[in-house]
């Protein structure tokens, strides 16, 4: 077991990593939480998996519940769902007083903590991921948000939740390709900030090994993420570190329309696409690509660039909304471990991404 606290100016709260810490949650919340009234947001994936276990564990300590059960997938993270959480948030008569429960992976976090923070100006919420990449990222650090048909994440803002439980074992029952989907997220923590983390996930064995490991991988990353958050929380400066390896990732889930690769597979390829890059023109140092491509083999994730498409990549990069103006800004790498923020023009995309 394992407590991070993470101290924003506005708002402290711990991130609790622990094995079958599912079962005692009731126990856990009823010491930082008075009121009765829980509303749980899950998806009916995690509902069928887990749904009887949390609601036995906080009925047992007499909470007043009741579960929220959306449809698993991106299209959820709609204003349209939003909107039928919130009326049935009504019909259950929630207030300010009362709390929100997070539970799922990325999708259920960022929606139910975007409702969390506008229904009546704001409801506290608990963020318990069930995912690898919710466990080490998106629950981590505040961004919740909605998607507009224009693009991801369009609608949102920062809201922390009031703490985040993360329980390893939720993950063994997680499809091997969405456990590397999380697994790139925890190569590019490597990447950019801890070559040991790296190291480490070059010599286990087999996933046996890695699940051994895994309380230990979560709270590497989670400290990696909170240490950034805590120096940059609006992301104006050093949190674009996390952003390793996604201005060509985004571009790519996006020209795929979100369908052909995973988020952690479209990073997977950034990653090392723009690593090639970096080293043959000497910014990086030599041999870091050849140790990303050894590590996301490993992890069964793709690295080649689909080539067909190249240029059609390129102008997705181009037209990124995130990247207004001439310039934009990218993440490289020195060597692994040591990373950078660098800011090109618009112009050069070609020269420094792909
Ligand atoms: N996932 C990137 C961030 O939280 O800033």
């Amino acid at each position: 077991m394992c407590t991070l606290k993470v101290k924003l100016p506005q708002k402290e709260y711990s991130i609790i990593i622990e094995r079958e810490i599912l079962g005692s949650i009731g126990r856990k919340i009823k010491k930082i939480y008075r009121n009765k009234k829980i509303a749980i947001i899950t998806d009916s994936n995690v509902e069928e998996l887990y749904g009887k276990s949390i609601m036995n564990s906080l009925n047992e300590e007499g909470f007043e519940t009741k579960i929220i059960v959306i449809e698993p997938g991106e299209e959820s993270k709609s204003l349209d769902t939003a909107s039928n959480i919130y009326k049935e948030l009504l019909d259950f008569e929630i207030t300010r007083g009362d709390m929100i429960i997070a539970f799922g992976g990325g999708v259920v976090g960022d929606l139910a903590g975007f409702v969390a923070s506008t229904l009546l100006r704001g409801i506290p919420f608990i963020q318990i991921p069930s995912t690898l990449l919710a466990q080490i990222d998106s629950s981590v650090g505040g961004k919740v948000a909605v998607n507009l048909p224009e693009g991801k994440n369009l609608i949102g803002s920062f809201y922390h939740p009031e703490v985040v439980f993360i329980d390893p074992e939720l993950l063994k029952t997680l499809d091997k390709r969405f456990l590397y989907d999380g697994m790139a997220e925890v190569i590019k923590y490597g990447c950019i900030r801890d070559k040991r983390l790296f190291d480490k996930l070059m010599k286990f064995k087999d996933e046996e090994e890695l699940f051994s490991n895994m309380e230990e991988i979560i709270q590497s990353c989670c400290a990696i993420k909170r240490d950034i958050v805590e120096r940059d929380e609006k992301d104006t400066g050093e949190r674009m570190l996390l952003n390793f390896g996604h201005t060509i990732g985004h571009a790519i889930e996006k020209h795929f329309g979100y369908k052909k690769y995973t988020h952690g597979e479209a990073v997977a390829i950034g990653m090392y696409n723009i690593t090639k890059k970096s080293e043959e023109i000497g910014i990086t140092d030599k041999g870091t690509v050849k140790h990303i491509e050894e590590i996301i083999t490993k992890y069964s994730l793709p690295y080649i660039m689909p080539e067909t498409n190249r240029d059609e990549i390129i102008k997705a990069i181009g037209i990124d909304k995130k990247n207004k103006g001439d310039s934009l800004n990218i993440v490289l790498l020195h060597r692994i471990g040591e990373s950078f923020i660098k800011k090109i023009n618009r112009k050069d995309v070609d020269k420094y991404i792909i």
